[in-house]
């Protein structure tokens, strides 16, 4: 027996049918909704909307928790690696020892660019922003992969899906280097994943580059931390533009733009200038009154979150890896113990407390990228790079969906009533 919700317009009284999930809130299904009453729900934000049905990730909000296929983001960032993560979200279960070392295979052998897209990048001015080069550059793909395009052949949408796993590091790394002047570097098939992007990012061909075990651990794992999160803005562009039949390089070209803006992935950036700006523990409570201050735009950056309105299990795991990175590279910049007083100070304020604001994903994660060598132009360009498996996890899943249709919302239209035209000598 399907609970249903009632809900009483007018002199209408509609039915919706209530859905249960595996876990988390309910849901009201209002599709028949406008049909049956006349009447759109409203809701801007999406704060109350679900917008699918998905397998992939599960975000408690009040309990700090997020599952990816049902595992917890503390055990797959201290047991997993960021390739697994990558099978696990795309297939939806942990590989075997065999199926994990095919698909590293795969993915390596899919790390290189087109070559002429390396031209592509002498169009942009080398100041350019990263992640404007990555806009471009992922979306140009759609012209060099026609074999992989055809979204109704699920082959097809697994080639195209590790093409962009695999080139995203290869795109990023050639962006930080065409920004300051260095040559391209060819990816290595001996080394990792993530050892393979630091070696095209940092290396030179003047000498050979060592990866530093403890660093390639760290950024794996903040690979890990940023590889998928539910219905987020990015991925929802992603979906939505998928709905339309765009090819999965298209697609994921949107959810990079969406990314970019600095309420969502560009808080990373965002937060470690903020940090850098405070620049001493004593300038804290100026910036934490400024937060405060309705009148002052100034908002926290990396903290709060439309989800989380406790810890964001993600923050937890990358304030320790801070540590880890700071020890091994024997860093010792006051950023982070500008950031550590800064959480200590913004959770025990009452605004804060009330408002549920704690540090999300993008607090600490810019700290450690700045450690590790990484501009904080690039900081958003990984977040990308990391997301790309999440976004076409989610693509994929909504192609597959049965019940998925073109996303068109409606609106509540506030402008002018139907008037007649006035010729301009008249006005
Ligand atoms: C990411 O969705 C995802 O999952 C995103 C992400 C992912 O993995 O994909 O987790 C990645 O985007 C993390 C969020 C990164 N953004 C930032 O750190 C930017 C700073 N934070 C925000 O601007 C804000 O908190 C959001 C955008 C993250 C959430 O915004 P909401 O849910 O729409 O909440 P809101 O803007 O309505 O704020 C609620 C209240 C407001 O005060 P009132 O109007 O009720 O008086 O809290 C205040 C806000 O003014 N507030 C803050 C604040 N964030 C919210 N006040 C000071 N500093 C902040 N950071």
């Amino acid at each position: 027996m399907t609970d249903t919700a009632k809900i009483t317009l007018g002199d209408k009284t509609v039915d919706s049918p209530v859905l249960s999930g595996t876990v988390g809130p309910d849901v009201v299904d209002i599709r028949k909704f406008y049909a049956q009453t006349g009447a759109f729900t409203y809701d801007p934000g999406f704060t109350s909307t679900a917008s699918c049905e998905s397998k992939l990730t599960y975000i408690d909000g009040d309990e700090g928790v997020l599952l990816h296929r049902g595992y917890a983001i503390g055990d797959l960032a201290e047991h997993s690696s960021f390739m697994e993560v990558c099978y696990l979200l795309l297939n939806g279960e942990l590989p075997t020892a065999d199926e994990l070392k095919t698909f590293d295979y795969t993915i390596t052998r899919h790390t290189m660019l087109h070559e002429q897209l390396a031209t592509f990048y002498r169009g942009f001015r080398r100041d350019a922003h990263p992640m404007a080069i990555m806009c471009g550059v992922v979306g140009a793909l759609s012209a060099f992969y026609h074999d992989s395009t055809d979204i109704q052949d699920p082959h097809q949408r697994m080639i195209a899906s590790h093409r962009l796993i695999a080139k995203m590091p290869t795109i990023a790394a050639m962006a930080y280097k065409y920004s300051v002047g260095q040559p391209f570097i060819y990816p290595d098939n001996k080394l990792s994943y993530t050892g393979n992007f630091l070696r095209m990012t940092f290396g030179v061909p003047a000498e050979e580059y060592e990866v530093v075990p403890a660093v390639e651990r760290a950024l794996d794992r903040i690979f890990i931390l940023h590889a998928d999160h539910e219905q987020n803005a990015s991925t929802s562009t992603v979906r939505l533009a998928g709905s339309s039949g765009a090819n999965p390089f298209a697609c994921i070209a949107a959810g990079i733009a969406c990314l970019w803006g600095p309420a969502h992935g560009g808080a990373n950036e965002a937060a470690l200038n903020m940090l850098r700006e405070i620049g001493r523990p004593e300038r804290i409570p100026e910036y934490i009154a400024r937060a405060k201050d309705k009148d002052d735009p100034f908002r926290l950056m990396g903290f709060g979150h439309r989800v989380y309105k406790n810890y964001d299990p993600r923050a937890t795991v990358m304030q320790k890896t801070v540590r880890e990175v700071f020890d091994a590279l024997k860093v010792n910049d006051p950023v982070f113990e500008v950031a550590l007083q800064l959480e200590e100070m913004a959770l025990n304020d009452d605004y804060f407390v009330e408002k549920k604001l704690f540090p999300n994903v993008d607090f600490y994660s810019g700290v450690i990228l700045s450690a590790i060598g990484f501009p904080t132009t690039m900081f958003t360009a990984l977040f990308a790079l990391a997301r790309t498996v999440g976004w076409v996890a989610q693509w994929n899943e909504m192609i597959s969906d049965p019940a998925q249709k073109i996303g068109r919302p409606r609106q509540l239209y506030t402008g002018p009533a139907h008037r007649p035209y006035v010729p301009v000598s008249q006005r």
